[in-house]
């Protein structure tokens, strides 16, 4: 029997070709020709995996760009046009909008190349090449090393490895851990700098439904902003000019105007950020109850305090609208997915898992000696993680990240400082002009108002939430002085400090002396900023520090000892920011007991929603027109425009912006967002109801020709009927 068995074994091992079963995943690149492509062409797929990804001839990569570090985006004309997602050129519009030009809420389109608005600080990049260097990394690491010595080895490779791929080329590289540190990668990318503004629709239409619908489906949100790459006249990255040029990409995707149907081929392809698919029980566990409870409680508060600001005023709408989007938009993924893991029982699963992977490590001396102590000392670990990350966490929630005024304080250390020793003139001056100018950039959206009202909230709900010993003493000082009762000082507090007024501001870096640090040393947020990050250095960062370096290279072995339990499945890696490819196909899902979503939406349901009381849902007057009159243009399916549809694609946060392709290597959509019921796919992922949200290109279309009137951008694309 057992020899059996074990000829059975060998046989699976042969004979199971190394291929992914599943549409869960995030799979590289580089690696889609030995792992994906049989399975991706079954699923309807008509290309080649070099048509995906290839050094030797224009591919699809060569369109896809990492739109400003945190969404994706894709080059669709051979003019370096670019679409992304609406909420990802976001603070692009907001920056260059006012309440004369109010581009957030009327949209804007450039009419001529001349219109179209540079945004310094915006860059875009493109991978030009990556390859698994995971053998030049280990060189020299040993089994004897301590673990410190493994990561200077290891570090120090890296560097050399960066070093040598970006010499004598304008490329920037990397090299990045995947597999909790089993494997490396390098990538060499090229980045361009001038990056246009070309046109966005009104948020009415970008941000239809707003947060109300965020992470919901069905959706109807027209969530995409284009811009324009430039370069200089050699088609390589360059500063800003107006004498640049449009940047001529290798290659640009064709847009299908074909549609889709449920069951169709899709992927998606951009860069997914992170996620945590491989974490132990004791991780999910630390995240479910310990972590999101806490961050929801709060953010719930600071999310009714600024919009019911942002209701009561036109100026402070645009101020905050930004802030409160990124609030929001976590604040209820973290619901979602506390729900998510509670229904698929993620925490059970995990333990039950661990407990037969125990036995197999039990049954085997070699085994027991490399990884029997994994489990047991992710217990230990945890539970003190447990304790501190919360407090970490929910102390910059308040403080550098809550009030503003108080993580703004914080800024002016760094001429505070100056004035400590023999003070330098120069170094000065320039920390007064940094300090001006970031003023500007704060102030514009700041309302002091608001600002005390989250002052009071934030201070009192610190207080009570987190045990005292966890609670900085500068903080406790301030409490008892007030007797608890933040509302007391606010005012005062408010109408005096430098920190929350701009002409205050401005009046007290111009004079800037050394007297105003005693002055400073007085300003209670000042203190407050200060104490905190003391408190955090002396008590609880350098222990969290030492805790999660231990627990990663704990995931390290945990990784590899999953990888070996179970040999016949293909694992993909963790997003890390790095180009991944999801494929799937186009799929409806059961939200719940008796109720079933079919996968698209159309215009129709915009109408259906529309209601000019509710912000949210408040339909522009044009697309009515639009709608009632019928004049659809060529952007329909069955007689109605289609706006939005969903996907089994694996993705996460960093996907925004991603382009969604058909079987013929189309664009059919642009990728922004997950489905409630589905979001906790960032640790586990479920099939039967994880699911993407993308806009549909033709609404993009449709938008961009109809409603806008800048159907002259269309003539620049490759539109496949
Ligand atoms: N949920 C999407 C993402 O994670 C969209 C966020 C922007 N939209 C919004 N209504 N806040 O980025
Ligand atoms: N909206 C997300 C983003 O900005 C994508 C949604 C998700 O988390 O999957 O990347």
């Amino acid at each position: 029997m057992k020899t059996k068995l074990l000829a059975f074994a060998l046989t699976l091992m042969i004979f199971a070709a190394p291929f992914s079963r599943a549409d869960e995943g995030m799979w590289i690149p580089l690696l889609i020709e030995k792992y994906n492509i049989k399975l991706m062409q079954e699923k309807g797929f008509k290309l080649s995996a070099e048509d995906i990804y290839s050094v030797n001839k224009a591919c699809m990569k060569d369109a896809v760009l990492s739109f400003g570090g945190g969404c994706t985006g894709e080059v669709i004309s051979p003019d370096g046009l670019l679409i992304t997602n609406h909420h990802c050129g976001y603070g692009q519009i907001q920056k260059h909008s006012s309440l004369e030009h109010d581009y957030l809420t009327d949209g804007f389109w450039a009419m001529s190349r001349e219109e179209e608005l540079s945004n310094p600080g915006l860059t875009v990049t493109f991978l030009k090449s990556m390859a698994d260097v995971t053998d030049k990394v280990m060189e020299g690491v040993t089994k004897e090393m301590t673990a410190e010595e493994r990561d200077k080895k290891i570090n120090s490779n890296m560097a050399e490895i960066r070093k040598k791929a970006a010499e004598g080329n304008n490329y920037s590289a990397f090299v990045r851990p995947f597999y909790m540190g089993n494997q490396y990668f390098l990538f060499v990318n090229e980045s361009f700098r001038d990056v246009r503004l070309v046109g966005a629709p009104p948020s009415s239409i970008g941000k239809f439904g707003g947060d109300t619908d965020n992470w919901i489906w069905p959706r109807h949100t027209g969530d995409f902003s284009l811009f324009r790459i430039y370069a200089g006249k050699d088609n390589k990255p360059a500063d800003y000019s107006k004498d640049n040029i449009p940047y001529k990409p290798l290659y640009h995707f064709p847009i299908s105007l074909k549609g889709v149907k449920e069951g169709d081929f899709t992927m998606v392809f951009g860069y997914p950020g992170s996620t945590s698919e491989y974490v132990p029980s004791y991780h999910v566990d630390m995240v479910k109850n310990y972590l999101n409870p806490k961050m929801i409680e709060i953010r719930t508060k600071k999310i009714d305090i600024i919009d019911a600001a942002m209701n009561s005023d036109k100026l402070i709408r645009i101020q905050y609208s930004a802030k409160k989007a990124g609030l929001s938009n976590s604040w209820k993924k973290w619901i979602g997915e506390n729900q998510g893991l509670e229904r698929m029982k993620t925490i059970d699963k995990k333990r039950e898992f661990e407990s037969k992977l125990t036995e197999w490590i039990n049954a085997d001396k070699e085994r027991i000696d490399k990884y029997g102590k994994i489990l047991p000392r992710y217990a230990e670990l945890y539970s003190k993680l447990n304790e501190l990350n919360p407090v970490s966490s929910y102390t910059s929630e308040v403080f550098s990240g809550g009030v503003e005024a108080i993580g703004f304080s914080r800024n002016i250390k760094s001429l505070a400082d100056l004035y400590n020793a023999t003070p330098d003139a120069e170094k000065i001056k320039t920390a007064k002009a940094n300090l001006l100018a970031s003023a500007d950039g704060f102030f514009k959206n700041y309302d002091a108002g608001t600002d005390k009202k989250l002052f009071i909230a934030l201070m009192t709900m610190y207080g009570e939430n987190l045990a005292p010993e966890w609670q900085a003493p500068e903080y406790l000082k301030i409490k008892s002085s007030c007797k608890g009762d933040f509302s007391k000082i606010a005012d005062k507090l408010y109408d005096k400090s430098v920190f929350t007024d701009q002409v205050r501001f401005k009046a007290f870096i111009g004079s800037f002396n050394k007297s105003s640090v005693s002055k400073l040393n007085k300003d209670l947020f000042y203190l407050l900023i200060l104490d905190v990050n003391k408190f955090l250095d002396a008590n609880v960062r350098p222990e969290l520090g030492r805790v999660s370096s231990e627990i990663q290279k704990l995931n390290r072995d945990f990784m590899t000892v999953q990888m070996e339990y179970d040999k016949a499945r293909v694992f993909y890696p963790d997003a890390n920011s790095t180009l991944r490819v999801s494929y799937g196909s186009i799929k409806g899902y059961e939200s719940r007991d008796g109720v079933y979503f079919k996968p698209y939406t159309t215009v129709k349901g915009i109408m259906e929603k529309d209601n000019p009381a509710i912000y949210d849902y408040d339909v522009p007057e044009k697309l009515k027109t639009l709608y009632r009159t019928r004049d659809f243009g060529p952007y329909t399916q069955d007689g109605e425009v289609p706006v939005c549809f969903i996907a089994n694609n694996h993705t996460t946060g960093g996907n925004s912006g991603s382009p969604v392709i058909n079987a013929d290597g189309h664009l059919i959509g642009v990728n922004f967002d997950r489905a409630w019921e589905g979001v906790a796919s960032d640790i586990a992922f479920n099939p039967s109801q994880s699911r993407n949200i993308s806009l549909d290109i033709r609404y993009a279309l449709f938008i961009i020709d109809k409603f806008a009137g800048a159907g002259y951008l269309l003539n620049e694309m490759t539109i496949v009927k």
